[in-house]
């Protein structure tokens, strides 16, 4: 039984009032909305005391789950060291150091603030590279939130002509649509001839190689790589979600496809605004500041906080971590029993759904058809998925809108209790069916 304070309703009528984002609980009954007091282990606590097994994760960063010790030694080691100085740390060079050992396709690195300025740059050296304009992307695919990746991604409605891109939001110039070309995910034989017909013009395609949660078609990434290197393409992975959550090598080493360059971030940030950018020397670099002295194809991208140490330091305590194995082995342990449950759940009273993705991160579709791409899912019933998380709040349980995030932080106890939220939302569902 969710109960709200009167303090906590008086700073979220504040925050309504001062922020035009919303407050991004992603929830759609009013009073389940609530603002975050703390977060620790596998729970976060809203303003009002009520508690929530987590698997919002902040949209994946706390793969450790919230305020692990080793995040916060390191932000207090490492802050002590200064909290910026544009100038490379030796933790930089370090987390540098355990890319490349972890990345199959990471010869050299560049770091930065998040996840959508990993993949602007990669497009903008991409270009470079090739001294062409045109990117491929697929449709549903989210890249982040600059104007060449808010295009045809998962809240694209209809079914425009591939390869038309739709942008997904107001304010991005009519002059970018041309530039971005979009193809069917999973859908080869379509991408292949896209990429045929329009090769010339391409600069690089992108790709989420486990698109949101669907899992990629086993000759698909083989069949994407074998194309772009026969024409010189560069092929990018956005690992931004992908990246250390399906194992240290991501989806490269999951599927055995190693891409050009990759972009990752999210499960080794901590939860502090960190993104990667790796891949091949030959294009990495162009990113260097001495070609421009000679006047050779150069791309900039630093920024005032690039590298700074309090992101580079956590990093690299995130992925000491890791390195150990046991949060991969508890994470898929509680997300295979999750999906099961999930399933089970809704096979008992009868709800067409399905259940898709890695046991890491996951997703529920209300539909009967085979959730393969954008499309498939396209006549799925969202307003019954936004009732069911709405659900799982009222039971204690966070989701991020269309994801459960898993951490090494969840419990048993905490999947006996999602598993009872689930079997109670489902019966609830199929009353009001
Ligand atoms: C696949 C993918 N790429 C890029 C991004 C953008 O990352 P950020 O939110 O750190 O800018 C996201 C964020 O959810 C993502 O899921």
């Amino acid at each position: 039984m969710i109960r709200r304070t009167a303090g906590e309703l008086e700073r979220m009528a504040v925050a309504e009032r001062l922020f035009p984002t919303g407050t991004r609980a992603f929830t759609f009954e009013d009073d389940l909305n609530f603002m975050v007091a703390r977060a620790y282990g596998s729970r976060l606590v809203d303003g009002s005391g009520n508690e929530y097994i987590d698997y919002l994760l902040g949209s994946g960063p706390h793969i450790l789950g919230h305020a692990h010790p080793a995040v916060l030694n390191a932000l207090a080691e490492v802050g002590r060291d200064g909290t910026s100085h544009l100038v490379i740390h030796e933790s930089a060079i370090r987390l540098a150091e355990k890319i490349v050992e972890h990345v199959p396709c990471a010869e050299k690195v560049s770091l930065h603030n998040s996840g959508s300025e990993a993949t602007f740059f990669a497009l903008r050296l991409a270009r470079a590279f090739r001294g062409r304009d045109k990117i491929l992307k697929f449709e549903g695919g989210y890249h982040g939130m600059h104007d060449y990746a808010l295009m045809s991604n998962q809240w694209t409605m209809g079914s425009p002509a591939y390869p038309r891109a739709v942008p997904n939001t107001h304010g991005i110039p009519r002059s970018l649509e041309a530039e971005v070309l979009v193809a069917p995910f999973n859908d080869l034989e379509t991408t292949a001839a896209i990429i045929e017909r329009h090769h010339d013009e391409l600069a690089g395609v992108m790709v989420e190689p486990m698109q949101r949660s669907f899992p990629p078609h086993p000759l698909f990434l083989p069949g994407l790589r074998a194309i772009t290197k026969n024409y010189g393409i560069p092929l990018i992975f956005d690992e931004v979600v992908t990246g250390f959550r399906l194992g240290l090598g991501g989806a490269q080493t999951r599927y055995g496809v190693v891409p050009d360059l990759c972009t990752t971030g999210k499960a080794i940030s901590g939860g502090l605004p960190l993104g990667v950018l790796c891949g091949v020397g030959e294009i990495m670099e162009l990113a260097d500041p001495r070609r421009r002295l000679r006047m050779l194809p150069y791309t900039m991208q630093t920024g005032t906080y690039s590298s700074n140490p309090v992101c580079t330091g956590v990093a690299c305590a995130v992925i000491a971590e890791l390195e150990k194995g046991e949060v991969y082995t508890r994470m898929n342990a509680v997300g295979e029993a999750l999906m099961d449950g999930l399933r089970e759940a809704m096979r008992e009273v009868g709800l067409s759904a399905k259940v898709c993705g890695d046991p890491t991160v996951f997703q529920i579709w209300f539909t009967d058809q085979e959730p393969r791409d954008h499309r498939s899912v396209a006549q799925a019933d969202t307003l019954r998925h936004m009732r069911f998380s709405d659900l799982l709040l009222r039971a204690g349980v966070l989701k991020a809108a269309e994801k459960f995030f898993v951490s090494g932080a969840h419990t048993d106890d905490d999947v006996a209790q999602t598993l009872a939220a689930f079997r109670t939302a489902a019966h609830q569902l199929a009353e009001e069916a």
